[in-house]
């Protein structure tokens, strides 16, 4: 085998650092989290969408800002485009909305499920590839709209068996911070650098902090009493909350203008969803970014936007911590991972009966699987065990009468080719839990 300097000819077979393998049991858990996402956001009516891992660099030049830029998967294609994997998806949305807005109508209430790519330090919560849910709604501004994403998160962590007691939602407004540095004397210009402050006051010095705030005629004692009492700080906050709690989801939220989140196109509201341990990272995080579109476009498409962007990492962490599945995640897991019938042949004579039999369920929507060889029933029996079947059907020499085993709890039921198909549907409904 080649050999490649200062490597070990072994080095090519290890995972790259924050990558993931998806291994059967993994599968079956990524696919039932976004089967729920799917299915939440289709009970919200919107749309799926989905685009290209790579784009042109340039996209994210400007549009996403200084840190998720630094991270950039970015390399020369063999055209010698500059090019990158998408970091996040906003960009490639608002591409696309720029490209076709005018075939839709408004408000536009599209999601999408895609794997993001972060060169980012590897940590708890954070890899380099990961899974992320994204919803947006363009074309309507205010705190109405802003409400249905933020409803829309939370169902979805609902969703997944996650309540106020859990998680909480961090709301703030940028809007917030633009009136304080307005009365200030302060131009808006200047906001973002700002709002970098603001985004790292609690990571860096106080003495550093209060030199840089001066810049922006403010203290650290002022900040810090705009933070602590936010009552009135923003029109739109207080209308957003005041939307939420009218849906009965008040329990999850608080008030946070320490919130603003690192990317450069957010103009109001703005999010994030934490455990409310605050163990880890965000769970999610979105806001307003009424300026995007009309920026990509050269001013071409100016309608408002707000959007969520959930991770699989940090959600999936805090559930395992917790223990915690929600029935239906039960049920989609399940539905991956567990057979209802495991044929046991019994009898080799019988085989073409099985086979036959095999297709009929299938074909009736059950999940089969038997032993294609010539095994023992005793094996068999382990075999349909380690499958995690519901029931074992006993083929032997006396078909086309049969017996069916419930694994579970190793109760028999007589059973024959006519009642077959009945009494395994009692059997299974029962172990359904109906
Ligand atoms: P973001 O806050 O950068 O926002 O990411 C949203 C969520 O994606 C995070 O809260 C986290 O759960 C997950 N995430 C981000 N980076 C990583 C990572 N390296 N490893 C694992 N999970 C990660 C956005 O991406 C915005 N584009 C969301 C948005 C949509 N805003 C408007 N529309």
């Amino acid at each position: 085998m080649e050999r490649i300097a200062g490597h070990g000819w072994w080095q090519f077979m290890k995972l790259l650092p924050g990558f993931r393998d998806f291994f059967p049991a993994d599968c079956a858990r990524r696919n039932a989290l976004t089967a729920l996402w799917r299915e939440t956001a289709r009970r919200h009516g919107f749309m799926e969408y989905d685009g290209p891992v790579l784009e042109s660099t340039d996209l994210y030049r400007k549009k996403s800002g200084g840190e998720i830029f630094g991270q950039l998967f970015q390399f020369e294609d063999k055209g010698g485009r500059d090019v990158s994997m998408r970091p996040e998806m906003t960009p490639t949305f608002a591409r696309m909305i720029i490209a076709a807005e005018r075939q839709y109508r408004k408000p536009i209430k599209w999601f999408s499920i895609v794997s993001c790519f972060r060169h980012e330090k590897q940590q708890r919560g954070r890899l380099r590839e990961f899974i992320q849910f994204n919803a947006d709604l363009v074309g309507e501004s205010g705190p109405a709209a802003d409400a249905d994403i933020i409803t829309l998160t939370l169902d979805i962590f609902r969703a997944c068996g996650l309540g106020e007691n859990e998680i909480v939602v961090r709301l703030s407004s940028r809007d917030a911070w633009m009136n304080f540095l307005t009365a200030r004397g302060i131009d808006l210009e200047r906001a973002q650098d700002f709002l970098q402050i603001i985004d790292k006051l609690e990571r860096s010095k106080p003495e550093e902090q209060a030199l840089k705030l001066a810049e922006f005629n403010t203290t650290l004692d002022e900040v810090r009493a705009f933070i602590a009492s936010p009552a009135g700080a923003s029109n739109e906050l207080d209308a957003l909350i005041a939307n939420l709690k009218a849906r009965g989801l008040g329990g999850f939220c608080e008030i946070d203008l320490t919130i603003v989140r690192g990317l450069a196109y957010y103009t109001g509201t703005v999010f994030e969803v934490f455990d409310r341990e605050r163990k880890s990272r965000a769970l999610a995080g979105g806001g307003r970014y009424d300026r995007l579109l009309h920026a990509l476009s050269d001013g071409g498409v100016d309608l408002p936007a707000i959007g969520v962007g959930i991770g699989d990492v940090t959600l999936n962490d805090l559930l395992d911590s917790l223990e915690i599945r929600s029935p239906r995640m039960s049920e989609l897991l399940d539905a991956a991972s567990k057979l209802d019938l495991y044929l046991v042949i019994a009898d080799e004579s019988r085989r073409d009966a099985a086979l036959q039999l095999s297709t009929q369920l299938r074909d009736e929507g059950l999940r089969v699987d038997f032993s294609s060889k010539e095994m023992k029933v005793g094996k068999q029996f382990q075999v349909a065990e380690q499958s995690q079947a519901a029931v074992a059907l006993v083929l032997g020499s006396e078909w086309p009468a049969a017996k069916l085993k419930v694994l579970a709890d190793r109760t028999e039921v007589d059973t024959t080719r006519e009642t077959l198909l009945a009494d395994l549907e009692k059997i299974l409904r029962r172990s359904g839990g109906e």
